[in-house]
């Protein structure tokens, strides 16, 4: 038998389902997704937008010197650490409506929920927005949350550069979001974090709501390697040293060693080709490879592939390179209590539910090396993310968000 909810609160679905349409403007795209790049001008007025929001409900409103922003809402008990929620405001360069911002926006939707009720909580409550969880103009993705969980030095994180060479550092400060807080001062009771799947299986399954007890373990990589720049015309293909041919067979080798283990995933996403003139044939390429499993040693066993690969590859061609790994997190395991904390909010919203793991990369993961975390899923159409098209309903917003709120109201209760 499902616990029942112990509130007689209900989120407000059409409110939330406006508020998401209305902030997907701030870098909405002609194709209907939106692209609200970390520390950009898009971001810093969703940000704007969303501090506003907060403060609109008597929420107190801190930004770390990583620019994470923490919405507070008081409770009875302000000695206790707070139960924080929350996600990311960034986007993909493609991106949806939904990656990320629902976690917030939802977040946002729970305090609106408490504040026109006028419930009070026990423990404070605060809303969170982590920097840069896309890691797509500054790597790797979660870099704010990593450097909130001592997992990446805050040095490290505001020295990286984008693919122009701008600092985070200087973009934080020109958005004018470098709060005064150091980055990780901050404690929580607990986290958890709304999200769409950005897979197929809750769709498949016809459930509602994804009770996620784990994220899978990820490995990032840059390599950039190096031929010869050449005539197209007058140089014979016995002469030449053509990094572009090499990059070609590193996207079928990351492809070939996805595949070759169960629960694998393999990915170039990111090509640079230099000079990139149709007739020379080019010299120089970077590229980016990303892998990802639920189990640790069959990320460690992609690598030692790709090392392989990449060094008979350049071999053959006469190239120089080898992949630097820039970005290692294992997998994550959440915390039992929250993760039973959802499991009883998602029973008691009675739409089905299963457990699962996620594909997708989270603050939460981060988040779980300092606080009790745990996630939740809603579907998205048919599995569909980092892709303009993405897109789920009002009602799975709407579930997602009052699963958020009972969640959050039993882990204060417990
Ligand atoms: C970013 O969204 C990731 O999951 O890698
Ligand atoms: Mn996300
Ligand atoms: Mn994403
Ligand atoms: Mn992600």
């Amino acid at each position: 038998m499902a616990a029942p909810a112990t509130h007689n609160l209900a989120v407000d679905g059409r409110r939330l389902w406006e508020t998401i349409h209305e902030t997907a403007a701030f870098g909405g795209t002609p194709k209907g997704g939106v692209r609200r790049l970390t520390l950009t001008d898009e971001d810093r007025q969703v940000r704007d937008w969303f501090r506003a929001a907060c403060e609109a409900l008597g929420c107190t409103v801190t930004i770390d010197d990583m620019g994470n922003m923490f919405a507070r809402r008081s409770g009875r008990r302000d000695d206790v650490a707070p139960i924080a929620f929350g996600s990311h405001l960034d986007t993909q360069p493609t991106g949806g409506k939904f990656d990320g911002v629902l976690g917030v926006l939802a977040g946002l939707e729970v305090l609106r929920t408490l504040h026109d009720a006028g419930y009070e909580t026990s423990a404070p409550l605060e809303l969170v927005n982590w920097t840069n969880e896309e890691g797509s103009r500054f790597a790797p993705a979660m870099l704010a949350s990593g450097v909130f969980a001592g997992a990446i030095a805050k040095e490290t994180a505001l020295a990286q550069t984008d693919r122009e060479g701008a600092t985070f550092g200087a973009e934080l400060d020109r958005i004018g979001y470098r709060g005064e807080e150091p980055c990780g001062a901050r404690k929580f009771s607990s986290f958890f974090e709304l999200h769409i799947e950005q897979g197929p299986i809750l769709q498949d399954e016809d459930k509602m709501i994804g009770v996620v007890e784990a994220v899978q373990g990820i490995r990032w990589y840059e390599l950039t390697l190096v031929g010869q720049d050449a005539h197209s015309g007058a140089t014979p293909m016995r002469l030449r040293r053509d990094a572009l041919v090499g990059a070609a067979r590193v996207v079928a080798a990351v492809d070939r060693i996805g595949r070759a283990r169960p629960d694998c995933v393999g990915t170039v996403g990111l090509m640079e080709v230099r000079p990139n003139s149709r007739n020379v044939s080019p010299g120089e390429v970077f590229l980016t490879v990303d892998f990802r499993s639920p189990d640790d040693a069959n990320v460690a066993a992609m690598e030692s592939d790709l090392m392989a690969a990449v060094a008979e590859i350049v071999s053959d061609l006469g190239l120089e390179g080898a992949p630097v790994r820039i970005w290692d997190q294992p997998a994550t395991i959440f915390d039992a209590e929250c993760v039973a904390a959802v499991e009883a909010a998602a029973e008691a919203f009675g739409q089905g539910s299963r457990r699962m793991v996620s594909g997708a990369g989270h603050d939460a993961a981060y988040v779980a090396r300092v606080a009790p975390t745990a996630m939740i899923f809603v579907p998205c159409k048919d599995g569909i993310s980092h892709n303009e098209a993405e897109s789920s309903t009002l009602e799975q917003c709407a579930a997602g968000a009052q699963v958020l709120l009972d969640a959050v109201l039993r882990y204060d209760r417990r």
